[in-house]
């Protein structure tokens, strides 16, 4: 038997194809510890799956920006997965774990993703670099940058952060941008420096001023509902919305016997989890799939829902709330964690 297990960096890149968003996860084969860059919030059970099926134990969620065109999932992998979120330090949203700094690095196995700051497109734009490849959110596109016309945008600011930060790096890095909508995956800092169209090497700083200041293009489309969500790291309401019964796993139990037809007991963990061991009765809808939850809590007075420490049945309950659901009783502040630690009956 060799013990010596050697790590590799496994690294897989996602495509939203509504919003042309690409989302990547990253992590070591050895420690399974990972990471998740820009993941969208419609997306959420995907990048879940992908997440649960190799096995990987998320450390960060990341996103290059506060995006103008969809909505992070950021605090739903955070609540599922107990990952870090983090945005760039300028960004100022409140509910991230970590703020980085250009420089700062995150930790994933023997693996280290470096943080570098490149404002322009907005100001807290971050750009991220492991393993040979860079990260560029929507700083440096292939073949083109992110607008500078909304969100602090700047473009004297996005011509320093490409051509001072990321041009600086090896001519064979690979670039993984933020977007495409070309169908293109790839490219490298020599194929940007030689074909950019806006910001190739030799580019001036007066005429991409001018070439970004004239671009007239339309404003985002979900601008008005993604950049307050995403300040808010995806959730659709304000952040400590809880519910006010304080209600835990012990109260379930002690009525559990006495639930009426019309009461039902959600479980929003993941399917593996629930197989594992339930609640007698309970019905398992994972969260992230918001619509089965509208469909089947349509025919009950009463919900309650519970995962495994709280923290997922409190997001499906703030977007059920937000939805106009009402009569859910969230247990936010125990779950199955606590049923088995009390050895209540469980159903396999
Ligand atoms: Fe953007």
């Amino acid at each position: 038997m060799n013990n010596n297990k050697k790590s590799s960096f496994v690294f897989r890149q996602l495509f939203d194809k509504d919003t042309g968003t690409f989302t990547y996860l990253m992590f070591d084969s050895d420690t399974m510890e990972g990471l998740i860059i820009d993941p969208v919030k419609e997306q959420f059970d995907r990048s879940l799956q992908f997440i649960e099926e190799l096995g990987v134990e998320l450390k960060y969620v990341i996103d290059t920006h506060v995006h103008a065109d969809h909505v992070t999932s950021s605090c739903m992998l955070r609540d599922a997965t107990g990952a870090k979120s983090a945005f760039g330090e300028t960004s100022a949203v409140q509910c991230a774990d970590l703020l980085l700094s250009d420089g700062d690095e995150l930790e994933f196995g023997r693996f280290k993703l470096k943080a570098i700051s490149t404002p322009g497109h907005t100001d807290a734009c971050t750009s991220f670099y492991t393993e040979g490849r860079l990260f560029t959110g929507d700083s440096l596109l292939i073949r083109g940058c992110g607008r500078t016309d909304f969100q602090q945008g700047d473009p004297e600011k996005l011509f320093n952060s490409i051509t001072q930060k990321l041009y600086a790096y090896p001519d064979s890095t690979l670039v993984y941008p933020g977007h495409d909508y070309l169908g293109r995956t790839a490219s490298c800092i020599r194929e940007e420096k030689s074909f950019n169209s806006r910001i190739c090497s030799g580019q001036t700083l007066e005429k991409f001023v001018q070439i970004m200041n004239n671009l007239n293009l339309p404003k985002p489309k979900r601008i008005d509902e993604a950049v307050p969500q995403n300040m808010k790291c995806g959730y659709s309401l304000e952040l400590g919305h809880v519910n006010e019964d304080n209600f835990t796993m012990h109260d379930l139990h002690q009525m559990l016997d006495k639930l009426n037809p019309t009461e039902k007991v959600i479980d929003v963990r993941m399917p593996s989890e629930y197989n594992q061991g339930h609640v007698p009765g309970s019905l398992n809808i994972p969260m992230g799939n918001e619509q089965a939850f509208i469909d089947e809590i349509r025919g009950y007075d009463r919900v309650f829902l519970h995962c495994h420490s709280g923290r997922r049945a409190q997001t499906v309950y703030t977007m059920l709330s937000m939805q106009g659901l009402e009569n859910l009783v969230c247990i936010n502040s125990s779950g199955m964690a606590d049923w088995q630690q009390a050895a209540f009956p469980v159903e396999q």
